[in-house]
């Protein structure tokens, strides 16, 4: 990532009111490249998320011998894929290293997924058991983190395996592999994944839901595909927080992925207060997509816990923020995966809300945050973390003061223009 880059960013102080349509999503994006490039053939992806992560997919599939050319990527196919001559940069993305390393299990080749600074940090042991079982060979650093060396196994092993963490990237990744057996397999975990490969599976013919928490998946090709990606709702999650802060402000959002595993800050800004409405208006590949409406007023703190912490995972940092512009405590509870995301993300997201003049304590296992209805402003460190540079922007809505983001540029991982939509958001009326 270029140099660190400082924003100043002032919220409005009044209410607004805006129809807002957001990039498109970014953990269907990596599904999509990553399932274009195991298929033979051109698959077109409409509205793929514009973010650096998604990028590092499409270069990830470049190496394999995939052409990209805008929504068209036409590809050997994964019988077909050449050799990588060099590692393969998965730069920031978690998804991008763990869904590729699931497709690559079931490749004939040994290939070497690397990361930056960030990504070389997290854990990547988890995807051993269920890749190893396949019958690939995965060998990690001595720390259990990247850089990841995978030898295929084609055909895989059918398999039946049962993780421990309820990790939607690596039943993916296991899918993604298993799909390449010449039997079928299951893979279980504890509830709250965001189930998006499962439902795919489904829609494709490659898999049923066999109960809740197991996919089932059959051998066979992936095909060459026509996706229309919706909406990212942990992009439109920042435009939410945002109306949801300042009595009567509103934001619409359009065309947005309403899969269960991925909405569940709606329930929580509902639960503390703010009036959330919400219209299904049609399904892709199996995943609900609709219409989003959030209009602030009161808020009271709560507890996020339990399966309504995973299905709000990637917003949680939001959490805090407009928690402390509520009356009494939030905490959150069984979030302790935080720790392993793009920063240390309890840690991160405590110090951004006490360096902007509130309270907010680390647990365990998540945060607590006093509500005192106001922030003052100051300066906050993205920590490399796309999710704290966009909250910390946030966090300046109802600010009596500015908010200073050092390393804005991070925004970029997942939404290059999100500082623009956010002041196209505050400057309406
Ligand atoms: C993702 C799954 C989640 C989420 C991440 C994207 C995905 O991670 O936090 O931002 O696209 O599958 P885990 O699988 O580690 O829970």
């Amino acid at each position: 990532m270029s140099s660190s880059v400082d924003r100043i960013v002032n919220g409005p102080g009044r209410a607004f009111a805006a129809g807002i349509e957001v990039p498109g999503d970014k953990s269907l994006s990596h599904r999509a490249v990553i399932m274009a490039a195991m298929a033979e053939g051109v698959s077109t992806v409409e509205r793929l998320a514009t973010g650096a992560d998604v990028t590092a997919s499409l270069n990830a599939v470049r190496q394999l011998g995939v052409e990209v050319d805008g929504p068209r990527l036409k590809s050997p196919g994964i019988d077909a894929w050449p050799i990588p001559d060099m590692p393969i940069d998965c730069g920031n993305s978690g998804t991008t290293m763990r869904l590729l390393a699931g497709a690559l299990s079931g490749s004939s080749l040994e290939a070497t997924l690397v990361g930056d600074e960030s990504l070389s940090r997290r854990p990547m042991r988890r995807l051993v058991e269920p890749l190893q079982a396949l019958g690939a060979t995965v060998n990690l650093s001595e720390q259990g983190t990247a850089p990841i060396t995978i030898t295929g196994c084609s055909p895989t092993r059918a398999a039946d395996v049962d993780i421990s963490i309820a990790s939607a990237q690596v039943r993916s990744a296991f899918a993604l592999g298993a799909v390449r057996a010449e039997g079928e397999s299951t893979i279980a975990s504890p509830p709250g994944f965001r189930d998006h490969t499962e439902r795919w599976f489904e829609a494709m013919g490659l898999g049923r839901k066999e109960d809740a928490n197991t996919l089932r998946i059959y051998p066979g090709e992936v095909p060459a595909y026509h996706y229309v990606i919706p909406g990212d709702p942990s992009s439109a999650a920042f435009l939410w927080a945002s109306a949801a802060i300042i009595e009567g402000a509103q934001v619409v959002t359009p065309n947005i992925s309403l899969n269960p595993g991925r909405i569940g800050f709606l329930e929580v800004l509902e639960t503390m207060g703010a009036t959330v409405a919400g219209e299904v208006t049609g399904a892709i590949l199996g995943d609900p997509i609709g219409t989003v409406a959030v209009t602030g007023s009161g808020l009271r703190g709560t507890t996020v816990s339990g399966a309504l912490a995973a299905a709000s995972i990637d917003e949680l940092p939001l959490v805090a923020v407009v928690a402390s512009y509520a009356e009494g405590t939030t905490r959150v509870l069984d979030a302790a995966e935080l720790r392993a995301k793009e920063s240390d993300r309890i840690a991160s997201t405590v110090a951004m809300i006490n360096s902007l003049g509130g309270g907010a304590q680390a647990l365990e296992d998540g945060f607590e945050v006093l509500g005192i209805g106001w922030l003052e402003g100051g300066t906050i460190r993205a920590e490399g973390d796309h999710r704290i540079a966009m909250a910390g922007a946030i966090a300046a809505t109802a600010a009596t003061g500015p908010v200073t983001i050092a390393g804005a540029e991070a925004a970029a991982v997942s939404w290059p223009r999100f500082f623009e939509a956010l002041e196209a958001l505050w400057s309406s009326q």
